[in-house]
């Protein structure tokens, strides 16, 4: 079990029941993967590899390192030390991404634990973020040039969604269509990889590859907007309710709701725009979108697209691990339902 948190959101638990063998498989690569973590995070220092391991041990679904492993193991035989090894590449690069996102989104609590900008400093957090990006590089160099061409042009797509999202939407521009392909940059990106990887290392031929990418980019905007959801209603995320409320960051239940003309959304949507920086105002704003309609569309929206997400697995070769793929989109959409 992962320390940190709640145990619904164990990587197990995402994938449902499935085969026990299958399972424990799963699990004995998963245990492989902490450790590899933990080996990845050590330093010259000890500061170092303390501010590094920080976030990784806090804990965390360990999504993406999932995705790897279940699409590797399409394969009955597969190289189980490079679905370790393309795991491990894929979630250095996702943790070294939440402790630049922690110092730009200024956020106190990650995976239930403070950041590392607000126990050390923005400094620190950056530098770790940039420390365990190079672990990452450096263990993609021992899978190949395609992994690392993949892995680049990702943190290319990545950076530039985060980028996206700050600069907003150009004037004019739709705020849903900017809104979709922030997420998809941010997070359908370095998911779609996490499933290409596992799909390279099982030797899946070109049509299941692109199935498997184009599967990962659709759980990946799920994922996203699923955790848009939980920002505004859950209070057992391990992170702070609100923080996309707080900081004015557009979210499809928001946008869902500004778009409403009724006069009793009134005071709901001169507080979307309003300072929240006062808690009163912030829980204000949250219990009147926690209330409101378009909560039910965005988790409606969730469904869809999760259905979505698994019609794409069609080309892939039936066995437990397209199961545990198709089981994932049920885990994804109860996250938030
Ligand atoms: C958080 O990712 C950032 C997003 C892209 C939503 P996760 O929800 O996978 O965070 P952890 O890894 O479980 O902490
Ligand atoms: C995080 O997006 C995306 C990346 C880290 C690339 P968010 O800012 O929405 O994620 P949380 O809510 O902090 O996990
Ligand atoms: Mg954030
Ligand atoms: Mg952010």
């Amino acid at each position: 079990m992962l320390s940190g948190v709640p145990v619904a959101t164990q990587p197990a638990d995402l994938v449902g029941d499935l085969p026990g063998d299958f399972v424990e498989r799963v699990n004995g690569l998963l245990e492989r993967i902490e450790e590899g973590l933990a080996e990845a995070a050590v330093a010259e220092t000890d500061f170092v590899t303390e501010a590094a391991r920080h976030i990784i041990q806090a804990g965390g679904k360990r999504f993406r390192p999932l995705l790897v492993v279940l699409a590797g193991l399409i394969a009955e035989e597969p190289d189980e030390d490079a679905i370790v090894r393309a795991a491990l590449v894929m979630e250095l690069t996702h943790v070294a991404s939440l402790y630049h996102d922690d110092v730009m989104d200024e956020a106190e609590l990650r995976r239930g634990a403070p950041t590392a900008n607000r126990r050390w400093d923005n400094t620190v957090a950056i530098l770790v973020g940039d420390f365990l990006f190079s672990r990452a590089s450096s263990i993609v160099s021992t899978l190949g040039t395609d992994y690392v061409r993949l892995q680049s042009d990702t943190f290319a797509r990545l950076v530039q969604g985060q980028i996206a999202e700050t600069r907003g939407p150009l004037p004019g521009a739709d705020l849903l269509d900017h809104y979709l392909n922030v997420l998809a940059d941010k997070t359908g990106s370095l998911i779609a990889a996490s499933a290409i990887f596992g799909g390279m290392v099982a030797g899946a031929p070109r049509p299941v590859l692109d199935a498997l990418a184009a599967y990962g980019e659709e759980i990946g905007v799920v994922f996203q907007l699923s955790d848009d959801i939980i920002d505004i209603d859950s209070d057992s995320s391990g992170k702070t309710p609100g923080t996309d409320l707080r900081a004015g960051v557009p979210t499809l239940p928001t946008l869902l709701a500004r778009r409403s003309s009724d006069a009793g959304d009134a005071r709901l949507l001169s507080l979307l725009d309003a300072d929240l920086s006062a808690e009163a105002d912030l829980a204000e704003a949250l219990g009147l979108m926690r209330a409101h309609p378009a909560m039910t569309e965005a988790r409606d929206e969730v469904t869809r697209r999760a259905e979505v997400a698994r019609s794409l697995l069609d080309p892939l070769p039936e066995g437990p691990a397209k199961a545990a793929l198709s089981a994932l989109c049920d885990g994804v959409i109860s996250r938030s339902s």
